[in-house]
């Protein structure tokens, strides 16, 4: 079996692209969770379970998403349609924009969920506006913008490619055991 047997799906060439716009879903729902979590804490409460899965989440998936456009997806885009550049440049801005935020808050919920930290009521309600403020226009630039592109213009043999990309950072993950930040 070649590599990309291994990793492509051999009638859906498009699996990578649904792959990550079906993440989005779970993104949405983090923002519902750091919401439960911000007003937890304003009444002095933690939700152990939900604030590690929100750590993990933030650590690993997340970042992983994000890296995967910035990685595979938008620069293909850009070299087939110039006239994205402005929709990729904001991509780009919105995903720093997301690592900022979520750096200021990382360590805390660290705390929260495996060291029985108090929580910083402030701190989690900022941090929980502040994604969502980033987030919701960046998920619907790429739903509008950057995903109907590329479902058009990437070839089979660049989804291919796509897909064989992202799945080799998924195994140097695993082989690696990447270590949260
Ligand atoms: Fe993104
Ligand atoms: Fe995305």
């Amino acid at each position: 079996m070649t590599a990309a047997e291994l990793v492509t799906s051999p009638t859906k060439k498009n699996a990578v692209l649904e792959n990550l716009l079906a993440f989005h879903r779970s993104i949405r729902a983090s923002l519902s969770v750091f919401d439960e979590t911000a007003s937890l804490a304003s009444a002095g409460l933690v939700d152990v379970i939900k604030t590690a899965a929100l750590y993990d989440f933030f650590c690993g998936p997340m970042r992983w998403h994000d890296d995967d456009e910035s990685k595979s997806l938008l620069p293909r885009l850009l070299r087939l349609r110039r006239s994205l550049q402005v929709a990729i440049e904001a991509c780009g801005a919105e995903h720093s924009k997301m690592d900022v935020a979520v750096a200021a808050v990382l360590f805390h919920l660290r705390e929260l969920s495996f060291a029985g930290a108090a929580p910083d009521a402030e701190l989690l309600r900022s941090a929980a506006w502040e994604l969502r403020r980033v987030l919701e226009p960046h998920l619907q630039r790429e739903e509008k913008e950057i995903f109907p592109a590329a479902f058009e213009l990437l070839s089979p043999g660049e989804l291919e490619e796509m897909a064989i990309e992202v799945h080799c950072r998924r195994l140097r993950r695993f082989t690696q055991k990447e270590s949260p930040p």
